[in-house]
């Protein structure tokens, strides 16, 4: 079953991302996923800059039949700062050198506006809002139209170190760091946020074997998604933006733990830590944020790999 034919009893899902590869498995779980229906894509400055990342999204969508899913083109670079912080891990092209026909364009609106639309016109506390790259369109969106986010059901973050060290600097996480002032403007909202930091990510190793897997689907897009993961793993092999659309599907795969987050923003040594206080028996303890810290990696790769054997 695709995602149209089930769209109107599935969750309504925006997905913010900068594929990059992980983010490129993320969208291929959700099409594959008739509990999710994907409302349309924002695309972001992060992994590569934001035209690379806005044509793989769209390459991605179109890989997996979802032609009338919108991809709306975001941030060119972060609030704070004149230049995107990119980098190489998932190739010059975001997508390990994969070549994938782009069958459709990315629509004119920019994304910051399109998620105050979207979010505006939806019920409130409807829209499952994921966020898997540098947090720059939603940062936006909430100066645009303060409270906005708070719209949302909840925001579905991958991002952060809380007590594990960064990926990009010793104490930072690449999303975290690409855009810093944004993602403490979207701790800060007030929405309900559910975090999937590194501490919980760096659970999510892929293998080899299950890698090669895809390859057996027989399908295109088992065939893609081998030939990426491949690329990738060489350097990352963890499934991070997978993360917050297994979750989801299926909560219980997570432990989750509360805390008060914020993010240091200022330029520096510590430039993108995630500052976070856990529960202690003290009075005046106000959590912004849930933190995944565990998840059941089995499952999670049994999950990824289920609802990718239902995509052509
Ligand atoms: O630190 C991991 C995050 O940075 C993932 O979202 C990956 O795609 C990169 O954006
Ligand atoms: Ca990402």
């Amino acid at each position: 079953m695709n995602q149209t034919t089930s769209q109107h009893h599935a969750i309504p899902v925006i997905i913010d991302c900068d594929p990059g590869i992980d983010d490129a498995l993320a969208l291929l779980l959700a099409a594959g996923s008739s509990e999710i229906g994907l409302r349309a894509i924002t695309t972001v400055a992060g992994n590569r800059p934001v035209q690379t990342t806005s044509h793989n999204a769209r390459k991605i969508l179109d890989l997996a039949g979802l032609h009338e899913v919108p991809v709306y083109a975001g941030a060119q670079r972060p609030l704070y700062g004149s230049e995107a912080r990119c980098n190489l891990v998932h190739g010059e092209d975001g997508l390990g050198g994969v070549q994938l026909p782009e069958q459709r364009p990315i629509a004119g609106e920019h994304a910051a506006n399109a998620l105050v639309r979207l979010l505006q016109d939806a019920e409130a506390g409807s829209i499952e809002l994921v966020a898997i790259g540098p947090l720059s369109n939603l940062a936006m969106a909430e100066l645009l139209a303060p409270g906005i986010l708070r719209r949302a059901r909840r925001l579905l973050v991958m991002g952060g170190a809380l007590r594990v060290p960064g990926n990009i600097t010793p104490t930072a996480e690449f999303n975290f760091y690409a855009d810093p002032l944004a993602a403490d403007i979207v701790m800060r909202s007030g929405a309900q946020i559910v975090l999937f930091p590194l501490d919980v990510t760096h659970q999510a190793i892929m293998s080899a074997d299950w890698i090669a897997s895809f390859a057996g689907l027989g399908t295109r897009c088992g065939t893609a998604a081998a030939a990426m993961l491949k690329a990738y793993a060489e350097l990352d092999p963890l499934l991070h933006d997978a993360c917050p659309v297994a979750y989801l599907l299926q909560p219980r795969l997570f432990g989750e733990e509360a805390c008060e987050l914020q993010v240091d923003w200022r330029p520096g040594a510590t430039e993108g830590y995630a500052l976070a206080r856990f529960f202690h028996k003290r009075r005046g303890f106000a959590p912004n944020v849930q933190a995944a810290t565990t998840v059941d990696n089995h499952a999670l790769l049994a999950l990824v790999k289920q609802k990718i054997d239902t995509l052509s």
